[in-house]
């Protein structure tokens, strides 16, 4: 079997409940990796799910899972002390030595939060190659807010911006009730020097893509996560076509203007 298909046995050192659906686990495995690259989790007899990577540590690794369907509650099923079965990384992750004294911009809808995790870890362990970071997050309700114990660290670092669609109530990171699309149309923000981070459902995307160039970035200064059905995550089945691009091989990161148009 191709070094790259083979299965790697990870412990599994710890599992935390971050939304009713929503789970991170933490496993003992120190591969090297870029932030936004992913990995296929397999339970056998029921399948692979492609999962992001969600820390950047060379100590560990964390995966966050939403439970949506057979393989991923599976996955949710796994304890503590036991084994979770994991082939790559792959894809292409984020580039970024590239953006080297840059100040960064994120902008995360529910589940999408968990990739640009590992970018804010790997920016915390490379603080003087950045000028600063603003977070932007969206979730529907209070009770899917992802990270809940970072957020306080996360605050005390850089600007952050929660935004809840419905009943935000007192909560101290967020504004008032709306959408994250909201809270990015009435921010001030100077384009220049600024690379952005876009991950979460296509209408987040959608809607936050023509903001973006209406306050006048540029397509090259937006980095998007596009996710597609994956099977071989090796560019070898053409599942995941883009533009004529393998979302498993030359993505899940693109620089907006490669995709440009197809972020669905
Ligand atoms: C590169 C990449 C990274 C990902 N990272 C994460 C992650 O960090 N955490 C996480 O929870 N999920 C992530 N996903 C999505 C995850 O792989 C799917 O939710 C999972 O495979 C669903 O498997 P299932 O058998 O549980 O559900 P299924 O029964 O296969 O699917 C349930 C529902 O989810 C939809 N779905 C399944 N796969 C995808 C997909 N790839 N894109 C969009 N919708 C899909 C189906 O259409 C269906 O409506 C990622 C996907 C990709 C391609
Ligand atoms: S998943 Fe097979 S080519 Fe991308």
């Amino acid at each position: 079997m191709n070094n790259y298909l083979k299965h790697t046995p990870v412990k599994i050192l710890s599992k935390t409940w971050e939304s009713p659906d929503t789970v991170t686990f933490k496993v003992d495995w120190q591969v090297q990796h870029d932030p936004g690259q992913f990995v296929n989790i397999s339970i056998p007899g029921k399948g692979e799910s492609p999962i992001s990577f969600c820390s950047w540590n060379p100590d560990y690794c964390e995966f966050n899972v939403r439970v949506v369907g057979n393989v991923t509650e599976a996955i949710s099923e796994l304890e503590p002390g036991g084994t979770m079965h994991v082939r790559g990384p792959y894809g292409r992750g984020y580039p970024m030595r590239c953006f080297k004294g840059n100040h960064l911009l994120f902008i995360g809808g529910g589940c999408g939060v968990a990739p640009l995790k590992g970018i804010i870890e790997y920016v915390q362990h490379h603080r003087e190659d950045f000028e600063g970071a603003d977070l932007y997050f969206g979730y529907r309700s209070r009770d899917d807010i992802l990270f809940k114990h970072l957020l306080d660290a996360w605050k005390s670092e850089f600007f952050l911006h929660v935004t809840i669609d419905r009943d935000a109530g007192e909560f101290q990171y967020s504004c008032p009730t709306g959408f994250v699309t909201e809270a990015i149309k009435h921010a001030q923000i100077d384009p220049n020097g600024k690379i952005v981070f876009l991950c979460g459902p296509p209408v987040m995307m959608d809607k936050t893509i023509p903001l973006l160039l209406e306050k006048g970035f540029h397509e090259d200064q937006l980095w998007v996560s596009a996710e597609r059905h994956m099977k071989c995550c090796t560019g070898k089945c053409g599942h995941c076509m883009i533009n004529g691009k393998y979302a498993c091989k030359d993505g899940p990161v693109f620089r907006y203007d490669e995709i440009k148009g197809v972020t669905e």
